[in-house]
């Protein structure tokens, strides 16, 4: 029998306590969200989190761009946003078409960079110090500790094809006691590696790619993918890994809800740090 982690559930009660949080507040939390060009994916994800956003009471401005807006354009707009007082948190959509993402990343003010993809924020949280942390990487965790399993002697594998996305992840499962390491698709002996995982997380973007044969029986398997096929999402994992590994996160209704519910919080998160920064 494989555990179905149900990532709807676990989004909808933070989801909750986010409202409940944020009702009692004198002024909503803001969120600016800037879209750059027309990738169907990259809508719906704004689509998504606007609406979740807007749910539990935040305040969303959205600002979309033509694919061919410059660097420059982008920068300028993060300025004026890290001015207001009513913005506490934003959210650049990746990927951008052809402006330097680096270079729009590292504009926003790091204490209202919910993604947590500034280099500051991504340092904070080596040095064991984080603030804003990747919300993709907290709901890999949350997902992780769903299973109530023990972790200790496990070993992680990321199978992924980015170490910025990553980092942060192995980062946490580092600090619960979980050596992680990214093994990349073009890796010889790839197999043998995850098959020797007791986590294994899969990111390659490639629908139905991650095998049974793949990972062993008990493992704990999260799927980060998406991936469209016809008119459907479906994720990296192979359909017939239900049946065959201990516990799994399946696409849809696994990660994707709860790194929305998980910027959610941030945003709340990102309004305290800056309300303290002020009152200092
Ligand atoms: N594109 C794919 N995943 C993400 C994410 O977590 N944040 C942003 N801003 N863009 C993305």
């Amino acid at each position: 029998m494989t555990e179905i982690l149900n990532g709807v559930v676990l989004a909808n009660n933070i989801k909750r306590k986010t409202k409940t949080r944020i009702t009692k507040l004198k002024n909503p939390p803001g969120l600016a969200v800037i879209l750059v060009g027309d990738n169907p994916a990259s809508k719906l994800y704004v689509k998504l989190k606007e609406e979740a956003a807007k749910d539990v009471g935040i305040y969303v401005e959205k600002f979309e761009y033509a694919a061919d807006t410059t660097t420059e354009e982008l920068v300028a707009k993060i300025n004026q946003l890290n001015a207001r007082q009513d913005i506490h948190g934003i959210l650049v959509q990746l990927p951008l078409v052809q402006q330097n993402v680096d270079v729009v990343i590292s504009a926003i003010h790091p204490a209202k960079d919910v993604d947590g993809f500034h280099p500051e924020n991504r340092k904070a949280l080596l040095n064991n110090a984080p603030v804003l942390v990747p919300p993709v990487a907290l709901s890999i965790m949350r997902l992780i500790q769903a299973t109530r399993r023990s972790l200790a002697k496990c070993t992680g594998v990321i199978l992924g094809n980015s170490e910025t996305f990553a980092e942060p992840i192995i980062e946490l499962l580092r600090e619960a006691g979980v050596p992680t390491s990214l093994v990349k698709r073009d890796t010889p002996a790839m197999s043998a590696i995850t098959r020797a995982a007791d986590i294994v997380i899969v990111a390659v973007g490639e629908a139905a790619f991650l095998k049974p044969d793949m990972v062993k029986d008990a493992a704990i398997v999260i799927d980060v993918g998406t991936n469209k096929v016809g008119n459907k999402t479906v994720g990296d994992a192979d359909p017939t890994l239900e049946g065959h590994v201990g516990s799994l996160s399946k696409v849809p209704g696994g990660v994707g809800p709860l790194t929305v519910a998980y910027l959610l919080t941030n945003v709340l998160k990102a309004m305290e740090v800056q309300q303290r920064e002020r009152s200092e």
